[in-house]
């Protein structure tokens, strides 16, 4: 293969252990400490700068397999990369229109799904050829969902039955589409916004629900014509985007796991930094809190169009709620910890409208039941969601958990270990290295137990 590895820019974090046990924490989590950069946004940060009109400077950028792969694409399609010596990048960019054909024709995008259905808007609309292909879980994940607005468009996409890898064939350009989804989903909106502003045609994207809008932001910061109206969002064609300066915040999404842990775990009270808590994003919080968790929001600013905030959670008594069907959007990663937090919580909590979840890196529906199951926790499984009966003071057993390579299930299952009779092992664990390679070191440094 002649794309470059990830480590031909950058110190790659070290490869995580395939099997990780977390001890009973009876002494409480205690600390203060900023998660790693949001991965949605360092994917984004990367393909922007990609395609601006000179060189933009990111700080906070995600070390972790997933945007590496993305940064490792970016660099093949022509952008220049350097690190300075606090770590931060400084990405060359080509404009929207200067991009290279990647040296052998083919990118890889690892396990990320944000990565491929982002980039393939990138290619679609491109005069080169190229091949996006990604590891087992990315090949069984469905990509019909961009591949035909992107086909109404004029782009010429072949794929294996919807799945990876596909074959994106060059274009002489694409047509202007007005386009209604029919999922909330933020890598589909931001393929369309990359397939209209590469081709120079106009494109609006309306959801049935707002998804994450870290696209918009940051192409409003680059001076393209964008401007959103509920749950719609429309680009006019865009000749030249500007580079971006920015401070990536930390990942709302791997912070939920020090959260919940914080909240579960007697005796603990815990600071996470310089979260992002974008509205889109942030749903976990108000969740959180309606099951009575202590979660206190400080120091709220404004970084690079995004808000952030530092979070102290002490432990909480928790009880049951129902999660309102519009909520889900604005914390679909966070289901799998919820369901850890929901187990300590007295009463059932009730979860419908979430069938994403069985279309993410695993089917997290049935990853998290199954798991669930073996710790001792009463759960039903439904087509789009699920119910937890959760009791105030619960143990989990101890045991052994598969994380099925789907690193938010693991990390869920790990953070069970804390409040468990006895140990909880993990396998499957070395994809948390896709989105937070430091997360034992994180947790350790709370206090928590840890055997690698
Ligand atoms: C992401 C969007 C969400 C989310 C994923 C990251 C993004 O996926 O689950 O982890 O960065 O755009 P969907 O667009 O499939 O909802």
């Amino acid at each position: 293969m002649c794309i470059p590895k990830y480590h031909d820019y950058f110190e790659y974090p070290e490869a995580m252990s395939s099997t990780i046990v977390f001890n009973p924490c009876s002494a409480g989590l205690r600390g203060d400490f900023q998660p790693p950069g949001d991965k949605s946004i360092s994917h984004r940060a990367a393909i922007f700068s990609l395609l601006a009109d000179g060189v933009s400077e990111i700080r906070g950028f995600l070390r972790a397999e997933d945007t590496l792969a993305t940064l490792a694409a970016c660099v093949a399609l022509g952008a220049g990369v350097s690190e300075d010596q606090s770590g931060g990048l400084t990405i060359t960019g080509v404009g929207l229109s200067g991009l290279s054909a990647p040296k052998d024709g083919r990118l890889d995008m690892g396990n990320s799904g944000t990565a491929m259905r982002l980039l393939a808007g990138v290619l679609a609309a491109q005069s080169f050829s190229c091949e996006l292909f990604g590891d087992a879980s990315l090949s069984g994940r469905p990509m019909a969902r961009i591949i035909r607005p992107l086909e109404q468009m004029g782009a010429d996409i072949e794929a294996q039955e919807g799945c990876p890898p596909l074959l994106i064939a060059a274009t002489a350009g694409l047509q202007p589409l007005a386009y209604q989804s029919p999922v909330a989903s933020a890598q589909v909106k931001s393929c369309l916004l990359l397939a209209g502003l590469c081709s120079g045609v106009d494109i609006s994207v309306c959801e049935p629900a707002l998804s994450r809008d870290h696209s918009e932001r940051m192409l409003a910061a680059q001076g393209a014509a964008i401007s959103v109206a509920d749950s719609c969002v429309e680009l006019t064609a865009t000749a030249v985007l500007q580079p971006l300066k920015m401070n990536i915040p930390a990942d709302i999404s791997s912070a939920a796991f020090a959260i919940v842990a914080a909240l579960i775990v007697p005796a603990s009270e815990i600071t996470v930094r310089n979260i992002s808590i974008n509205p889109t994003r942030a749903r976990l919080i108000d969740a959180l809190r309606a099951m009575g968790g202590e979660i206190e929001v400080l120091n709220t600013s404004e970084q690079g169009g995004e808000a952030v905030a530092d979070l102290c959670i002490r432990s909480s008594s928790l009880k049951a709620i129902d999660v309102p069907p519009e909520w889900v959007p604005g914390m679909i990663d966070e289901f799998p910890v919820l369901m850890i937090a929901a187990s300590l919580a007295d009463g059932v909590t009730r979860v419908r409208g979430a069938a994403e979840l069985r279309v993410k890196e695993s089917d997290r529906i049935s990853v998290m039941v199954d798991g669930l199951n073996t710790l001792g926790v009463t759960v039903e499984e439904y087509a789009d969601g699920f119910d937890i009966h959760g009791h105030r003071g619960f143990r989990f057993n101890g045991g052994c958990v598969d994380g099925h390579g789907d690193h938010r299930c693991a990390m869920s299952f790990l953070v069970a270990g804390l409040v468990s009779t006895a140990p909880v092992k993990v396998s499957g664990t070395e994809a948390i290295a896709t989105s937070y390679p430091a997360f034992i070191e994180d947790m350790r440094r709370l206090g928590a137990g840890v055997q690698v």
